[in-house]
């Protein structure tokens, strides 16, 4: 007998040896400890311990974000009132401004702090139904600060259950190293990687490969040591210009190229071949002011596409999904079925999570029971999305119970 089983349900199970968004209309599943045991038709579905009616509403698996920045100190909102004000993100980068900004509260917060801030930036997206999340390093940008942050991620990281994947993000070259930009690299790739790798700090490496961050030459030297010490590499790829990371990417297998605004077919023929996925950060694009990411080209050469928050103090400070599967829908031109399956089945495989992102015997129990039945609703319904949310399950146990507190 399962431990818990949920029945008269509308499953979304993301499976993908199913069409669509593999949907079982009246369908139910049973968690045994961390894991989902059984899924199927409710007629059939086995008997639990405990059963959760769930009233023929939504059950999906638990929200993915495969992109965040979700480790800095500080914020910059004197930042945001500038570009509404009609600044550019490249002329406030320009001025000291951007992501330099964010190194020094970063370097002079404690790891206590850090790790706090970290964790509450966590519960929020918890809250939001992100049941697994990507945190990049970045905001230090020394050998040893970027360590710190790493070792940071993993101590949040084993407070709680959430699935939590870390990355270390060569994000710029540090001010203060402009003059041995060379040097800087070679530390980069001669000391930090391996060390990350060595410490089992981090799965895979990324670089921002873009106009005032790193040049595609450098770009392809941190990702050759990203492979050397057995990482995968995924890049910040034409958020403002295309150097070709795209197709640099796709030739080494790469997990994703995110952002994307400006990529040429060869880029988009280089993901296609490589079958590396397309993360959409809309929230980023809409705030930035960005031309939209060219979902149709990128849709016809069949690349997976993801929606990811790309959580930072600086284009998007967003914990949660829903809202950017909103926006994917209305300003990118996703489908609902794309978005959902970008928050899901196609992050999972952004971060290299096999199996994750779906609803499937065996995988683990990550899910969520909404106070609706239909997909559409959740972006549809992009003011209220997080309030639709009724339990959360992860790893088999309820972060957010209100449905168990039910008399059913
Ligand atoms: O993904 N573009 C590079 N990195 C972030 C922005 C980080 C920041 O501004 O602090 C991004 O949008
Ligand atoms: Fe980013």
């Amino acid at each position: 007998m399962s431990e818990l089983v949920v029945h008269n349900a509308r499953v979304m199970t993301c499976d993908p040896d199913r069409p669509g968004l593999g949907m079982i209309d009246r369908g139910a599943l049973a968690i045994a400890g961390d894991a989902i045991r059984w899924i199927g038709g409710d007629a059939e579905r086995p008997r639990g311990a405990r059963e959760i009616d769930a009233g023929g509403r939504l059950v999906t698996p638990g929200l993915i974000d495969c992109h965040t920045h979700a480790i800095f100190a500080g914020d910059r909102a004197v930042e945001f009132g500038m570009r509404a004000a009609g600044a550019s993100y490249l002329e406030i980068a320009r001025a000291g401004g951007g992501i330099a900004a964010s190194l020094g509260p970063t370097r002079a917060a404690s790891d206590e702090a850090l790790i706090a801030a970290l964790g509450a930036r966590l519960d929020a997206a918890l809250a939001g139904g992100t049941t697994a999340i990507e945190v990049k390093s970045g905001y230090d940008l020394t050998v040893e600060g970027e360590l710190r942050l790493l070792r940071c991620v993993a101590a949040a990281a084993a407070r709680r259950r959430q699935r939590v994947v870390p990355t270390l993000l060569a994000h710029l070259v540090p001010p203060e190293r402009a003059a041995d930009r060379d040097a800087f690299v070679a530390e980069l790739c001669g000391a930090l990687i391996p060390r990350a790798a060595g410490e089992g700090l981090a799965s895979s490496v990324d670089a921002y490969c873009d106009e005032g961050a790193f040049t595609l030459a450098e770009t392809r030297a941190i990702f050759t040591a990203a492979r050397a010490a057995g990482l995968a590499v995924r890049a910040h790829a034409g958020q403002f210009r295309d150097l070709g990371a795209a197709e640099l990417v796709g030739e080494l297998s790469g997990l994703s190229a995110d952002h994307l605004e400006q990529v040429s077919d060869a880029g988009i023929a280089a993901l296609a071949r490589a079958g590396t996925v397309a993360v959409m950060l809309p929230g980023a694009c809409v705030q930035l002011r960005l031309p939209v990411p060219p979902v149709e080209r990128l849709r016809r050469a069949g690349v997976a596409l993801a929606v990811a928050s790309d959580l930072n103090p600086g284009s998007s400070y967003c914990e949660t999904l829903p809202i950017q599967m909103w926006l994917a829908t209305t300003h990118l031109g996703m489908t609902v079925d794309e978005a959902w399956l970008g928050v899901t089945r196609h992050a999972a495989r952004a971060l290299g999570l096999a199996g994750a992102g779906a609803l499937t015997r065996g995988a683990r129990a990550d899910l969520i029971v909404w106070a609706c039945d239909e997909p559409a609703h959740i972006p549809y319904r992009y003011g209220a999305a997080v309030q639709l949310i009724d339990a959360v399950f992860v790893a088999g146990e309820p972060a957010d119970c209100s449905i168990l507190r039910r008399d059913r």
